[in-house]
């Protein structure tokens, strides 16, 4: 059985879990208040909350775990993508705890991470995991991306965004409805209570598994200015209607491609993930189209779909058991290698 400590620092989460094997055994996660106030994450507070939070956020991982330091047989960290001076936090603490202990350092990508999350062994055994090749709509904050998954450690990027990602286009329309950051959590709770068919926003015409959001943020933007000069009250009397309408455009965007990339792949096996896929429209319209088309359908659990370190550590064992361990000179980086 391996165990392996695994840190995730790239944004505004301070994480960390313990796995061994498969298994989570601990999840910590510390989110960084402090950028609320500013609309977005600042790229130097973040840093700083890392700085701050880290050993008390490994304590606690190692302690729900049950597990000494000692026992740990790898250290695993975010090398990229995400805000340097966040991932250097998590990688030098990496660093420092493989070269005391003497055992390997496992540097890990974030979203072929997102995707693996899928793989953690579930609690109940009736739930199983996707069997290879599966196919991955990757949704978060930074990213929007279909992927066929192979393998763990081989994934192929078969349709992204051109512009925005689709956690932007929630927290972009949220910050038009005067929504706090991050808005896409606040849209989800508010469209519950809403009719998705009140309002029309446009669906993008791409070609191929390719997506772009900016188009229907304008369109949002330009809707939501329109209506507010006729009825300066018109978002607070409509709120409900205004998210459902524009979260269930998002998702069908999201969805109808990701229809098209099965139909190509023949993949029927098929999983959401990333912080988007903890959407409750999105997760419900995934398993009604999944039982249409027959598909096998996967979400990790929410505790893994939102930045974490567990999906870290899963990535990390897979490289473990592929001896892909790294030097001290490994750096992290901003954008995807
Ligand atoms: O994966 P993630 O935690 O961080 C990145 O790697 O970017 O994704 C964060 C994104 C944010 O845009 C956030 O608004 C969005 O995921 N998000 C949601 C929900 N929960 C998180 N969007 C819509 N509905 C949610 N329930
Ligand atoms: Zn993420």
């Amino acid at each position: 059985m391996i165990k392996i400590l695994a840190i995730e620092s790239s944004c505004d989460e301070t994480a960390a879990a313990v796995c061994k094997d498969k298994v989570i055994l601990s999840n910590i996660i510390s989110s960084q208040k402090i950028h609320e106030k500013y609309g977005g994450v600042v790229p130097e507070l973040a840093s700083r909350a890392h700085l701050q939070a880290i050993v008390p956020v490994v304590d606690q991982a190692l302690e729900t775990a049950g597990v000494e330091l000692n026992e740990i047989d790898a250290f695993a960290f975010t090398q990229s993508p995400g805000l340097i001076g966040a991932l250097l936090v998590g990688a030098e603490f990496a660093k420092s705890m493989a070269l005391a202990f003497n055992k390997p350092l496992i540097a890990v990508q974030h979203m072929q991470a997102h995707v693996l999350a899928n793989l953690i062994t579930p609690a109940r055994a009736e739930n199983k995991t996707p069997s290879f090749p599966f196919l991955c709509l990757t949704v978060s904050g930074g990213h929007t991306q279909i992927v066929v998954c192979e393998s763990p450690l081989q994934q192929k990027i078969i349709g992204q965004t051109l512009d925005d990602a689709a956690g932007e286009a929630f927290d972009k329309s949220a910050k038009i409805l005067g929504l706090p950051y991050p808005g896409g959590p606040l849209i989800d709770k508010y469209a519950k209570t809403g009719d998705p068919h009140k309002y029309h926003f446009p669906e993008p015409k791409i070609e191929g598994l390719d997506f772009s959001f900016s188009g229907l943020k304008t369109a949002f933007l330009y809707f939501i200015r329109d209506a507010k000069a006729t009825d300066q009250n018109f978002v607070e009397k409509n709120l409900a209607d205004i998210c459902a309408s524009i979260q269930s455009r998002i998702v069908s965007i999201l969805l109808n491609k990701l229809k098209k990339a099965a139909e190509e792949t023949g993949i029927t096996d098929v999983c959401i993930a990333g912080g988007v896929s903890a959407n409750s429209g999105l997760r419900f319209e995934f398993e009604k189209l999944g039982r249409e088309e027959g598909w096998n359908t996967f979400i990790p659990k929410f505790e893994y779909c939102t930045d974490n370190a567990a999906m870290i550590a899963i990535t990390a064992y897979y490289k473990y058991l592929d001896k892909q361990f790294e030097d001290f000179s490994v750096v992290p980086s901003a954008r995807t290698n």
